[in-house]
């Protein structure tokens, strides 16, 4: 059932459609997956844990009807992501979105960062989006309607303590986003990323935020709570629809106006 940011869109809006969804398996992407689902789309989606994956998928395939194709791979792997693309591609005869959502972070103080860590998350985070846009591209140009979100975030909008390596990995996948949309605007794919602010029930906040932190960060917001998944949804089936038809290049920020907000003598 269709309720809150979700219920203002049409039944059908993404029938006949086919989506990759990497990170799909858990929070803000499962979460994407679900939604492009419940509007009529099948979804192939992708991560390491194929138990979590299996889970995920037969949720939402008994909530909305829709075939839901779960197929683990590491994006670090150019070769797995690419087998990911052509099962999706053989099970739905095609791929028209792209959903780069897989992420890994932590908080460390990068002075105490180790050259691997920093690493880890770039590869995943920047590398890994780069290897799935790279393996959906033929599939998506042959869509005539491609296409291609980044899962980015705002940290790298100004300097956020103990968040280097998630910065500079999120930075490098919005420019990513500005080259494939004036590189592959010929072909018929939009690329525009969302930037999520603090969502609800995620990992991300789990790791990010917790225990009280949670409540301080709040105060930070302008509208004075964390995002939902759903809202996040809502922002990648608004850039799938056509009304966003004309949309590419571009950062499309869902964060409660927290990246606009200068905290003034603490207040
Ligand atoms: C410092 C750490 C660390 C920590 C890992 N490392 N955790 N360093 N503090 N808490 C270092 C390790 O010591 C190691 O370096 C290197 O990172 C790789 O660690 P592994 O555990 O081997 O990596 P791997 O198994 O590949 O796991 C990747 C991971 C992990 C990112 C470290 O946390 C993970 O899989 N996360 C996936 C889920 C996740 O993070 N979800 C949240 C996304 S939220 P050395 O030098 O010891 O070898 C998000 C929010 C963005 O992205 C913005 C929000 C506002
Ligand atoms: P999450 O549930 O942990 O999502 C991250 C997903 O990436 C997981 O499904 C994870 O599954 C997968 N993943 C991690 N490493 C991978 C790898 N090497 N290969 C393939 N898949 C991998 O966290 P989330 O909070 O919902 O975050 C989702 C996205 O939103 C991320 O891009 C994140 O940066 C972004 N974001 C989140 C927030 C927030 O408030 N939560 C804010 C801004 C941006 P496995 O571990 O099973 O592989």
């Amino acid at each position: 059932m269709r309720t809150g940011p979700l219920a203002i869109f049409k039944d059908d809006l993404l029938k006949g459609h086919t989506a990759v969804v990497t990170g799909g398996g858990s929070g803000i992407c499962r979460g994407i997956a679900r939604a492009f689902a419940l509007l009529g789309a099948d979804v192939c989606i992708t991560s390491r844990k194929q138990a979590v994956l299996d889970e995920a998928a037969a949720a939402i395939s008994a909530e909305t009807g829709r075939a839901i194709l779960a197929v683990a791979a590491d994006v670090r792997d150019p070769d797995a992501v690419i087998k990911v693309v052509t099962a999706a591609r053989e099970r739905f005869g095609a791929v028209d979105t792209l959903v780069n959502g897989a992420a890994g972070n932590f908080l460390a103080p990068a002075a105490a960062l180790s050259p691997n860590g920093f690493k880890t998350v770039v590869d995943i985070d920047l590398v890994g989006s780069f290897h799935a846009a790279k393996a959906a591209f033929e599939p998506l140009r042959l869509s005539g309607n491609g296409l291609l979100i980044n899962v980015t975030a705002t940290l790298h909008y100004h300097g956020t303590p103990l968040q280097l390596h998630a910065s500079a990995a999120k930075a490098g996948v919005d420019a990513m986003t500005r080259n494939l949309a004036v590189e592959w605007g010929q072909f018929g794919i939009r690329v525009n990323s969302i930037a999520p602010g603090p969502i609800g029930d995620t990992e991300g906040m789990r790791r990010l935020a917790p225990g009280n932190a949670a409540e301080l960060a709040k105060k930070g917001i302008p509208l004075g709570r964390f995002g939902t998944i759903d809202e996040i949804a809502a922002a990648a089936v608004y850039l799938r629809s056509p009304a966003a038809a004309y949309i590419t290049g571009t950062v499309l920020v869902v964060d409660g106006g927290q990246c606009v907000s200068l905290p003034m003598f603490g207040v």
